[in-house]
């Protein structure tokens, strides 16, 4: 009777790991279908990543990450048995390749790097023996790997310490990491990081510390499954501050107090976006604020977005940049765009879902004039765009997405998604999303299937909507008649204003500007004439001090009247501005009205040599493009 039992126990644990194994395989066969990704040379289909072990020493003095990664690897359904292994790469040095059936004995293997592509850079082949599950590839980063940048201390707030940062979306993660790198294939992660006791270095994961404690050797643990675009790292003379119970912020102890200030309605909105979209499934949710030559506005790091200090505004006024990066915790990291064509999926949703935060958190009139200020911005760039460019569906072949990218998936695509709010309701349409979300939670997908799911889920359940109607959205250029019109009462009076001084009925100092927040201050200038005229610049400059604002937006919306108006006064504010702030949104739009004149493109040259070594390498190279410059 034992022995009976006992075989029976083997047998059922033997019929456990067989079931076992063949249920994960079946996992892997039934696992969505991949989308063609022509930015990635990377082969899912046969053989997938699943998680990333990482070691790296960071060296200041070499500009280089130098380290492991130690990736674990599934065999797909492909046909081909002994495939190898296709990994992404830019700018790496790769010493040895290894491969491991247990984990722990390792063994050399062949791989091969081929020749780079601008765009793409190289695919790093690694032969694959039989029962291989674990890949280690043992390299080095570029100095001038482009989603790395490495600064010198005079570039930081303190001055005294060296900085660096990684920026992987697009496709930047493999200037850093050998890696299959599309943002459907979704990978957990794990790094150890060594870099000088002195610093702290944090990281898009658990493992971040909320003492600021430092020792120079770190640990991180991501363990949800996540796009490779979001893996991130930063190493500084960091400094923590608490701002609620699953929030904080992280940056250079100088900005720790403005930093915290601007940002403490953080935790606020956590709690607004769970009530309207579903539970915040990522833990922790800090910022790390970053010095000005961070190239983006904000980057949706998960747990801990990456952000320009160019939102310190000092009254709180550009905080929608937060709503945003956190938005994209449902939008971008939970739900992910398949392929960058569907871009439009992570920033049409994310903007839809800022604006309904800052509804939430700062009510209905603040949500109109972003909306309206989104919807102006929106149709003044599309001016100027190709069509191919105005389709939500954006045919990226052969491009870089770094510069394929518009206003259009964010703007066009929230602007879908409100008309389609407008059109159901907002009930219904709010329970869709929640849905939505859950139904997508960790996996990335394309916009053929977000429509199918729309079709099912939305549309055939309302006769005010049709496929045609979507189809026109997603697949044309331009807007449809339907677009949504937001409305802000506060602009209509702002818009007054600004008519009654253009016609002389009131000065400059007549303007009742006093309490307009900057939202209505962006309405007022981008309102104004384009060829206003230096005179009338000067007038708005005696009356308000337009040159001397610190606000960046609106620095920025004046340092783009001023060049075009030739209003020199502003000259060494545009200098001082370019050469200090590195955020691509701000800088290339300077540089592209500068070269409109010859003396604006002289100016532009020189203010350019001066700036270009403090700038981000993505910056540099859409700069680079725009001044034809030549590596000297
Ligand atoms: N994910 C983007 C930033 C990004 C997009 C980086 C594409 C690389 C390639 C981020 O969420 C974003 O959209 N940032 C905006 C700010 C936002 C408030 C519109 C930015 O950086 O300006
Ligand atoms: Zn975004």
């Amino acid at each position: 009777m034992a022995t009976r039992l006992k075989n029976l126990t083997v047998f059922l644990s033997i019929w456990l790991l067989i079931g076992a194994s063949v249920g994960s395989a079946q996992k892997m066969n039934n696992a969505p279908a991949l989308a063609p990704d022509v930015h990635s040379y990377s082969n899912p289909q046969a053989v997938r990543a699943t998680d990333i072990a990482l070691d790296w020493t960071v060296l200041f003095d070499k500009k280089t990450l130098q380290g492991t990664a130690t990736l674990s690897v599934a065999r797909g359904n492909s046909s081909d048995k002994n495939a190898p292994l296709i990994l992404d790469t830019r700018d790496l040095t790769i010493e040895k390749a290894e491969t491991s059936g247990d984990g722990k004995n390792f063994k050399a293997t062949a791989f091969k790097l081929g020749a780079a592509d601008k765009i793409l850079g190289a695919p790093l082949t690694i032969e694959l023996p039989s029962g291989a599950r674990f890949v280690r590839v043992y390299y080095s980063t570029s100095p001038n790997a482009s989603g790395l940048q490495w600064l010198a201390p005079e570039q930081t707030a303190g001055k005294k310490q060296p900085f660096m940062f990684s920026q992987a979306q697009a496709i930047h993660a493999r200037s850093f990491i050998p890696i299959q790198d599309s943002p459907q294939v979704r990978v957990t992660y794990s790094a150890r990081v060594r870099t000088p006791s002195n610093l702290l270095a944090v990281m898009s994961a658990e493992g971040n510390s909320q003492t600021s404690r430092r020792g120079g050797d770190y640990t991180f643990k991501m363990t949800r499954a996540i796009p490779p675009y979001l893996i991130a790292i930063a190493v500084g003379d960091l400094q923590f501050q608490s701002l609620g119970k699953r929030t904080g912020v992280y940056t250079e102890p100088s900005m720790i107090e403005r930093s915290a200030f601007e940002l403490a309605d953080t935790e606020k909105m956590v709690e607004a976006t769970e009530k309207l979209f579903g539970e915040y499934r990522w833990g922790r949710y800090d910022l790390l604020v970053l010095p000005p030559s961070f190239p983006f506005g904000g980057m949706e790091n998960p747990m801990l977005t990456f952000a320009t200090p160019t939102i310190l505004a000092g009254d709180k006024s550009l905080v929608s940049l937060v709503a945003h990066e956190l938005a994209h915790s449902w939008s971008g990291n939970l739900v992910t765009n398949a392929t960058w064509r569907d871009f439009w999926l992570n920033e049409g949703f994310t903007t839809y879902l800022e604006r309904r935060i800052i509804e939430a958190v700062y009510g209905a009139p603040r949500r109109e004039m972003e909306a309206t200020l989104g919807r102006r911005s929106l149709e003044q760039e599309m001016l100027g765009l190709e069509d191919r460019d105005e389709i939500l569906h954006v045919n990226l072949d052969g491009r870089d997405p770094d510069e394929g990218f518009t206003g259009v998936p964010y703007e066009k695509g929230a602007l879908f998604l409100r008309y389609l709010e407008e059109t159901v309701g907002r009930e219904k349409f709010d329970r869709f999303v929640r849905n939505y979300f859950d139904a997508h939670a960790f996996q990335s997908i394309t916009t053929e299937t977000f429509v199918d799911y729309l079709q099912k889920n939305l549309i055939a359940q309302n006769p005010k909507v049709s496929i045609a109607n979507v189809n026109e959205w997603v697949e044309k250029a331009g807007l449809p008649k339907n677009a949504p019109q937001p409305k802000s009462d506060a602009f209509a009076q702002v818009e007054t204003q600004a008519n009654n001084w253009l016609k002389n009925d009131i000065t400059a100092s007549g303007i009742r500007a006093k309490d307009w927040t900057t939202q209505e201050w962006l309405h007022f200038l981008t309102k104004l004439p384009t060829d206003i005229g230096a005179d009338r610049l000067a007038e708005l400059d005696r009356a308000f001090n337009l040159t001397k604002i610190g606000n960046s937006e609106i620095a920025f919306q004046w340092l783009m009247m001023s060049i075009r108006n030739n209003y020199a006064a502003a000259n060494t504010r545009l200098e001082e501005f370019l050469t200090s702030i590195g955020r691509r949104k701000f800088v290339r739009p300077l540089y592209e009205e500068l070269t409109k004149t010859p003396e604006g493109a002289a100016r532009a040259a020189a203010i350019y040599a001066k700036a270009r070594p403090g700038y981000h390498p993505i910056t540099v190279a859409s700069v680079d493009t725009i001044l034809k410059w030549e590596k000297r």
